[in-house]
């Protein structure tokens, strides 16, 4: 599945009221001491459990800023790795992510791409995340990605939620930077369904257009998540480039979408990290 690929994700359903439930999994930052792999497994293993289960990669899945990089820091790894992990560093983050959620291959969607793969494969002519999407056989997208969700029931007319996913963009910290940030998103597009990272916050927001159907007037909604992240910014140790900016902290979190197929309403629960 290309960025903006007109190819649908297809689920098949026993019928239109039986849910789905999208998972997000975003701002991983393998690699960093933040980090919390504890979390992530306890997420994978609720995905694994969820029989209407489906998920996501919406980027920053490592923390890809290897030695020869100005930002990189030492102390700011985590203490899980190797100081010889660091000689092939995009390829340890790659395959840590790949093992951390090959249990949950088969019900990925697709992965996007963030800033953290983007920015290591321009310096380093790769692509982390056509990398990560090879190690588990799924589908690569982009760093925004349009796409169909196409859900089939046994009998009768499958319904079609349409998705825009984007990585991420500015620096949104306060909570109306973050509202604002996903209204800017929602209104670059008509589709039902949009979904942000990158700026580590959580939050769901339903917008609505107004539109003149066949003369009657139609509230069409749109519903946008900012889908948390699974770092968190605050660790014990030396400061990190978060805390040296004062970033807002933020329990890491991973927005668990629930869409009605037969009327595409949505409403989110979070999966929330334990001991923040
Ligand atoms: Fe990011």
């Amino acid at each position: 599945m290309d960025a903006f690929s007109a190819r649908p994700a297809t689920l098949k359903l026993k019928n239109l009221d039986d849910p789905v439930h999208l998972y997000i999994i975003q701002d991983v930052h393998l690699g960093e001491r933040g980090c919390r792999e504890d979390f992530l497994a306890e997420v994978v293993a609720e995905i694994a459990q969820d029989r209407r289960a489906v998920w996501y990669g919406n980027g920053d899945y490592g923390a890809y800023m290897a030695p020869d990089d100005k930002r990189f820091r030492a102390d700011e790894v985590s203490e899980r790795f190797a100081i010889a992990d660091l000689a092939r560093w995009g390829d340890t983050l790659t395959e840590a992510f790949v093992d951390a959620v090959a249990p949950i291959r088969d019900k990925c969607l697709g992965l996007g791409s963030g800033n953290h793969e983007d920015v290591y494969g321009k310096r380093n002519n790769c692509n982390p995340t056509y990398d990560i999407a090879a190690g588990l056989h799924v589908p690569h997208t982009d760093y925004v990605t349009a796409f169909d969700l196409r859900m089939v029931p046994r009998t009768g007319k499958p319904k079609t939620l349409s998705v825009l996913a984007h990585h991420g963009f500015g620096s949104a910290v306060t909570p109306q930077g973050k509202l604002a940030a996903l209204g800017k998103l929602a209104g670059l597009t008509t589709a039902r369904l949009c979904l942000m990272g990158h700026s580590h916050g959580r939050a769901d927001y339903e917008f609505c257009r107004v539109e003149n159907q066949n003369g009657k007037i139609r509230h069409v909604p749109q519903y946008a998540v900012l889908g948390g992240s699974v770092v968190q910014t605050y660790v014990r140790g030396p400061s990190n480039y978060a805390q040296r900016r004062a970033m807002p902290p933020f329990r890491p979190g991973v927005a668990k979408i629930l869409i009605h197929p037969r009327t595409l309403e949505m409403t989110t629960e979070w999966l929330m990290a334990s001991g923040v």
